[in-house]
């Protein structure tokens, strides 16, 4: 038998509905901040992602999925979301739009050739958001209030944000020379990536994975101390205003972030999922990224969030999204004279936008009736022909068991009113989708 490649899912059943419930979330906190939707292709050249994401990056040496095509162009499956955006702002000369900045966000697939374990695949699935064309340090205060209120409007309450700043080009430039001084006399020390990190970019040597937690890193310089006065005014503005969002945060001087484009402020979101702490989201500010591509000198921030990593810190902290497997109504029926006023009422009330169901298996009335309940259905109606010669059906309650006849042209009404009553259990204390509408 076939099975699907390593780090790879099938996301099925229940755990499918717990996905879409997350991504309408998303869409709809988005919404709320003005983002626009944008779609990009799965696969780009190859060489956006060697200028945009860097050659340095452990994204670009180790995990691209690179393929050259029938018509031997090099082209890779996208490892982030960020670079295929900036290629579409500038293709499409979003930069001369009239409204600015440019906010759009994304969900899709992502492709990186890393070790699987859990919270870890080769394909993932991040949302995110980039915020281009500002400077105003108050929208790196959006994008982190943004993607925290997504955690907390699925119970993450707990989450940390850990943020720091690389400063400017000149900051970077001093603090990069301090870390080469530092770092000079234990060459040998180093593990094979960082010596060839420490010629091509010194900065990536902090995220080293093999000796992150020695003492030789822990005393490393620290960006905060190499800042010009710019760089740590501006870092200053963003606590405020962070301040102001009453965003809890934590100065966190290791974190350099994995991509090579961020400068000025970066942040991770970490939480507890079944598999131990893990960052579920990251982002950053990238002022250089849309020159380097040859666009017009613009500012930007974003950032992504791993859904698969976001599911694992739900599961960790107990907590159920409001998904379930249940219909409004099922319709069960013995004749084929009832069948076929079951076909045609399903269609009605489906058209009338209630979640209908009708037997589609031949069963006996017996078992109609256990596929309602496997179902949840919250309401059952058994067409019977003498009935609908009267223009009526009888309407049973699931929960209450309670029997009511209706007529016909009184049916929508009738569910409506009913359903409205039902109960539903929600995650959120207040603060989710349904409580808001
Ligand atoms: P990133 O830190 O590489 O940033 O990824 C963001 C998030 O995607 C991570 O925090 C994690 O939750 C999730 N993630 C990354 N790799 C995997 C994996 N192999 N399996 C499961 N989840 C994973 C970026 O991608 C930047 N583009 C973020 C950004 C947007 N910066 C500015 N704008």
């Amino acid at each position: 038998m076939i099975t699907k490649p390593k780090g790879t899912k099938d996301i099925l059943g229940l755990e499918a509905k717990k996905w879409k419930y997350v991504e309408r979330v998303v869409e709809e906190v988005m919404d709320k901040y003005n983002y626009n939707y944008i779609r990009t292709p799965l696969f780009e050249s190859t060489e956006l992602f060697h200028r945009g994401v860097g050659e340095t990056s452990d994204i670009v040496t180790k995990e691209t999925y690179d393929f050259t095509d029938r018509g031997e162009r090099r082209m890779t499956l996208r490892p982030e979301g960020t670079a295929g955006v900036v290629r579409s702002y500038l293709e499409n000369k979003m930069y001369g739009d009239a409204t600015q900045p440019i906010k759009l966000y994304y969900n899709g697939t992502m492709y990186r050739y890393e070790r699987p374990q859990a919270g870890r695949e080769r394909e993932l699935t991040q949302f995110g958001c980039e915020l281009i064309g500002s400077d105003d340090p108050a929208t790196d205060a959006e994008v982190i209030s943004l993607a925290l209120q997504i955690y907390h409007i699925l119970g993450l309450k707990e989450v940390v944000v850990h943020i720091n700043t690389l400063g400017d080009a000149a900051s970077r430039d001093n603090y990069r020379n301090a870390l080469l001084a530092y770092f000079e006399p234990h060459l040998k020390e180093l593990c094979d990536d960082c010596k060839n990190r420490y010629n091509k970019n010194p900065l990536r040597i902090l995220d080293c994975k093999v000796d992150g937690n020695s003492e030789l890193f822990q005393n490393a310089p620290k960006t905060i101390d190499y800042l010009n006065k710019e760089s740590k005014e501006r870092f200053d503005k963003v606590c405020e205003y962070l301040d102001i969002l009453e965003v809890p945060y934590e100065i966190d001087s290791s974190i350099v972030r994995g991509l090579d484009y961020y400068n000025h402020v970066v942040f991770e979101f970490e939480a507890t999922t079944t598999s131990g702490k893990m960052a579920i989201g990251g982002g950053g500010r990238y002022n250089g990224l849309i020159e380097q591509l040859e666009g017009p000198a613009t500012p930007a921030i974003g950032f992504a969030a791993g859904i698969d990593r976001l599911l694992l810190a739900l599961e960790h902290k107990g907590i159920e999204l409001p998904v379930k497997e249940e219909l409004d109504l099922y319709l069960l029926y013995v004749n084929e004279e009832e069948k076929k006023y079951a076909l045609y009422l399903t269609q009605e009330l489906r058209m009338n936008g209630f979640k209908v169901e009708m037997e589609n298996m031949g069963r006996s009335l017996k078992a109609q009736f256990k596929q309602a309940d496997r179902l949840n259905a919250k309401f059952t109606i058994v067409l019977n022909s003498e009935e609908l010669n009267e223009d009526e059906v009888t309407v049973k309650c699931t929960k209450t068991k309670e029997e009511t006849k209706v007529q016909l042209d009184a049916l929508i009404y009738y569910l409506d009113e009913n359903l409205a009553e039902e109960d539903f259990d929600c995650c959120c204390e207040g603060e989710c989708h349904h409580h808001n509408d």
